[in-house]
């Protein structure tokens, strides 16, 4: 089998990396720990939002949120048909129907006015997606879920490190970003929710360990009683530090563009539409990979 001449989206881990997962192996705590927590505080501190949860993946998020929000059958999400499945499984999967909207054909993303006409009263949710690193135009789309009283989830899978108009992804609202083995910033697998609600992000922190107010961790270095109590039926959601430690190594390095290097950004900033640079990516993956052939 011939090699990949430019393997797509290979994950980068180098000996510091390695180093880290071992020093958390020999540490004593190698679930969700002290390295979850560095993590979250991380993410808030680089997004702004002020609550972060560490999760197993990005769709055990997205079944948390929907199930936090009160999302059940009769009820309508509406989410782009250019998505990854696992939104629309977690979509089913809660009860409700999922409403596909389309997506442009440059920006291979969805936008309000694509939106607003498949809106009804059985409309509870908007989850538009970032696509391949690029940020969706989100004004008009939090000014539409304003007029209705809908609220918006990002799905922020590909976002992490992203940018809308100088801010970082989540910077406003919820966010599910993925921490996948191909994703920007990679755990092997992980997800990160963030959210500027209080109320949400408890209910989802509660949720994504057994529903218990409090987890080992948290007793451990807060002692706080009672030492379980299960406050509603949850699950087994959290991300383990093994994981978490993987995130913190690459953070600084891949928030912090090399110089010059040309972005997918800067490249439709030059003129070229979104989706012409990725079908030239498409292109070139295809020539280099039958050259190396
Ligand atoms: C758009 C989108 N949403 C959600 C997900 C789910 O992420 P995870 O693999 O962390 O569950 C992915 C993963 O590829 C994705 O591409």
């Amino acid at each position: 089998m011939s090699q990949s001449f430019l393997p797509l989206c290979r994950p980068a881990v180098d000996e510091q990396d390695i180093q880290s997962v071992v020093d958390v192996l020999r540490s004593g705590w190698i679930t969700t720990g002290p390295k979850n927590a560095e993590l979250e505080s991380k993410i808030s501190q680089h997004t702004g939002a002020p609550h972060s949860v560490a999760l197993s993946s990005a769709t055990a998020g997205m079944h948390l949120v929907l199930l936090a929000m009160g999302i059940g059958p009769g009820d309508e999400v509406i989410t782009p048909s250019l998505t990854w499945v696992s939104t629309v499984n977690m979509i089913t999967l809660v009860g409700a129907k999922p409403v596909f909207v389309d997506v442009d054909a440059d920006t291979l993303m969805t936008d309000a006015a694509k939106i607003e006409p498949l809106i009804t009263d059985k409309t509870k949710l908007i989850i538009p997606v970032h696509y391949a690193g690029a940020a969706l135009d989100l004004d008009p789309i939090y000014a539409l879920g304003e007029k209705y009283n809908i609220p918006v989830i990002e799905d922020a899978a590909h976002a992490l490190g992203t940018e809308y108009k100088g801010q970082p992804i989540g910077h406003r609202g919820s966010c599910l970003f993925s921490t996948h083995a191909i994703k920007n910033v990679t755990t092997a697998e992980g997800g990160i929710f963030t959210t500027h609600d209080a109320e949400l992000a408890d209910k989802v922190r509660r949720l994504k360990f057994h529903g218990l107010g409090v987890d080992a961790f948290d007793r451990e270095t807060q002692g706080r009683a009672p030492q379980a109590e299960v406050v509603e039926p949850g699950f087994k959601y959290n991300m383990p530090d093994i994981c978490a430690v993987l995130a913190l190594g690459r953070w600084i390095v891949s928030m912090t563009s090399p110089p010059n290097a040309p972005s997918l950004h800067s490249l439709t900033a030059l003129g070229l539409s979104q989706s012409k640079v990725l079908r030239h990516l498409v292109w070139l993956l295809t020539i280099t990979n039958t050259a190396g052939t």
